[in-house]
This record gives structure tokens, C-alpha cells and sequence, in this order.
């Protein structure tokens, strides 16, 4: 079913590649070595993917979007490096992780390179041509995911300290620290493609759910995915106690005795694998995945309802964006 998109999303990769790594060149090689780790590894390449579709979606040309596609790409990569540092995992897209291999103090001005590093990216859209009121609104819209994205990053810092997180405060959260990037990649999409303020706008809130839907996906992978398939470690948000939407519904519904038991291990660096899975366990006992299957389909229905209210100018455009859409909560990895 999705072959038509993998098959679309590799032709993009190609492209937004070869900007990343000619962008990401220089001295002192660690550096850059480091910067470049994960990008040479592997990953989806999702957020590109939905810039570029959302530039075609409004009539806009896929090469003129190359390199702002790269910029958002970019963006990701570094908000992964450190994210790796804060939630202490060693290994991402199947390779140990920049901290992990070159240690934090590398990890650390590795992100910050890409973060400088994706703006330069933006920085290129005039020499293909992009009017100039184009290129400062996305570059708008990159900063303003900038700031959401750390305020998000924070607030999942903060609620691991905390008992009663709500589902509405988790909501919030994912909004910000993932949905947030999701936006701007199609806002900035829909700017370089010429689209109105309405399809601008519509085009966001189509990110918006499928943002959220695609990281309560990501928090059920962190759950039950399976290790080799997803690159990354699974269980590690149970030792850093995240407060994810399976944990929250989990500690809802456990009796006493076992919410105990789950808020003795949930945080707990130093617990074994033996205890991480019976934790894994008392969650899925609740019927959390199966609740938060259904939260993240709702969030991919509304989503495609903002995309019916776009203006379409290429068919085949909107017919990927479906299909986006509907592998976030259908992935393994
Ligand atoms: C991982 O994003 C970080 C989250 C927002 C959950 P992706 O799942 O898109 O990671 P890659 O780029 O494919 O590795
Ligand atoms: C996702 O963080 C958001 C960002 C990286 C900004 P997570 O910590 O939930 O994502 P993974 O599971 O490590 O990819
Ligand atoms: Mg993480
Ligand atoms: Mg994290």
C-alpha cells in the first residue's frame, strides 16, 4: 500500500541529500563528522517529504523546495543529537548515537552546527529564485518551531518528575516538541509553493494532527516495537519515567497496589530489563495501547479533514499526503 510513497519518499531523499551533505561540509572534521553521523545512518526523511508535498500540493515546483526541505531535515537531525544527550539512549537509526560515539561535549556543538546550519539552508532559497518576502516568512516559521520545539523538549523534562500529568498537558507537550516541526515543515512548504493564507493555514493543521498522531505512535513503538526494526532502544522512555499517553492512561486505571509497583520501576535508571518489562507489562494490562491506537486514528481523521479544505493544484500531491498520513500510525519503525 505504501510503496508508491517509500518509492517517492527515496526519489525526494536523493535530492534533499545531496544539499544536506554539500551544506554540511567543512573543518575541523570531528565536527562535521559528527554533525553528518546520523544523516549518512539513515531515517525517513518524513519531514522533507511533507514539506516538498505541501510546496507541489499548491502548485509550487519540487526543486525549489530542495532546499528548505534539507533546512527542516537539518533541523530534525539536530533536535535528535540532543535528544539522544537528555534521554541518555546509545544508539539511533540502528548506530550509536553522537553523544555515544564522539561523547557529549562533540554531541553538543555537533547540534549546534545543524541547528546554524539549517537556517544557512534557508538562507539558499533566493538563488532559486524564491521571492524575498517567501524566504522571511520561513524563516519565520523555523524559528518560531525552534522555540516550541525546546519549550516541548522541557515540559517532557518537567512531567518526568511528576505523578499527575493529564492527557490534555501530554497533549500540549507532543504538540510542541514534535507536531510543532511537522507545521512549520508544511507552512514552509506551502509559502515557497505560493499557496494562500487559507491553504497555509489548513496545510499546519493537517500537520498538526498527523504530528500528534505520529508521535503517540512513537511512544507505542517505545512500548512494543521491536528493537531492529525501529533502530532505536524500546523501554527507554520506562527508565527515564516519560510520561507518555501509555503511561498516563496506565496509572489511571492500575489499582494501588499496581500503580505502585509501575512508579517504583518508571524513572528508575537503575532497573533491570526483568523489571522494565514487567512495567511494559502492567501498562499493556490496561488496555494502553489500545486506547492510544484509537486517540492517534481520531488525530489522523481530523487531519485529513483539514487537507479537504486545500486547494489543490497537483492531484497527485494531496494523493501522497494521504498516504503520509495514514503510514504514521501504520509504521513499525
Ligand atoms: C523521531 O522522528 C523523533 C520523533 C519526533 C518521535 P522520526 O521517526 O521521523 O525519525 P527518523 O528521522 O525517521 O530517524
Ligand atoms: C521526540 O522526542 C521529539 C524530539 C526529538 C524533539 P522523543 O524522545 O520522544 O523521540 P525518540 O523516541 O527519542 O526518537
Ligand atoms: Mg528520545
Ligand atoms: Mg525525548
Amino acid at each position: 500500500m505504501y510503496e508508491e510513497l517509500l518509492r517517492y519518499a527515496e526519489h525526494v531523499r536523493s535530492k534533499v541529500d545531496k544539499f544536506m551533505l554539500e551544506i554540511l561540509r567543512g573543518e575541523p572534521k570531528t565536527l562535521y563528522d559528527a554533525s553528518t553521523h546520523l544523516i549518512r545512518a539513515g531515517g525517513k526523511r518524513l519531514r522533507p517529504l511533507l514539506l516538498i508535498l505541501s510546496c507541489r500540493v499548491v502548485g509550487g515546483s519540487e526543486d525549489i523546495a530542495i532546499p528548505a526541505a534539507a533546512a527542516v531535515e537539518i533541523f530534525h537531525n539536530f533536535t535528535l543529537v540532543h535528544d539522544d544527550i537528555i534521554d541518555r539512549d546509545e544508539f539511533r537509526r540502528g548506530v550509536p548515537t553522537v553523544h555515544t560515539k564522539w561523547g557529549v561535549d562533540t554531541a553538543i556543538l555537533a547540534g549546534d552546527l545543524l541547528f546554524a546550519k539549517a537556517f544557512d539552508a534557508l538562507c539558499r532559497l533566493p538563488e532559486l529564485g524564491v521571492p524575498p518576502e517567501r524566504v522571511v516568512k520561513a524563516v519565520k516559521l523555523l524559528t518560531w518551531a525552534s522555540v516550541t520545539v525546546a519549550e516541548g523538549q522541557m515540559l517532557d523534562m518537567e512531567f518526568e518528575k511528576r505523578v499527575d500529568v493529564t492527557e490534555s498537558e501530554y497533549m500540549g507537550m507532543i504538540e510542541k516538541k514534535t507536531a510543532a516541526l511537522f507545521m512549520a515543515s508544511s507552512g514552509i512548504g506551502a509559502v515557497i509553493g505560493g499557496g494562500s493564507e487559507d491553504d497555509i493555514r489548513n496545510l499546519m493543521e493537517f500537520s498538526r494532527h498527523m504530528g500528534i498522531a505520529f508521535q503517540i505512535r512513537d511512544d507505542i513503538l517505545g512500548l512494543v516495537g521491536d528493537e531492529r526494526v525501529l533502530g532505536k532502544p524500546v523501554l527507554s522512555d520506562i527508565r527515564e519515567g516519560k510520561r507518555t499517553i501509555l503511561v498516563i492512561y496506565a496509572l489511571s486505571k492500575l489499582d494501588e497496589e499496581n500503580k505502585k509497583r509501575l512508579l517504583r520501576i518508571l524513572g528508575n535508571r537503575n532497573a533491570s530489563i526483568e523489571e522494565l518489562r514487567e512495567a511494559a507489562e502492567l501498562i499493556k494490562s490496561t488496555g494502553a495501547i489500545e486506547y492510544a491506537e484509537k486517540l492517534a486514528e481520531e488525530h489522523v481523521s481530523k487531519s485529513l479533514s483539514y487537507l479537504d479544505r486545500v486547494k489543490v493544484v497537483d492531484e497527485h500531491a494531496k494523493h501522497l499526503l494521504k498516504l503520509l498520513n495514514s503510514f504514521v500510525t501504520r509504521r513499525r519503525y
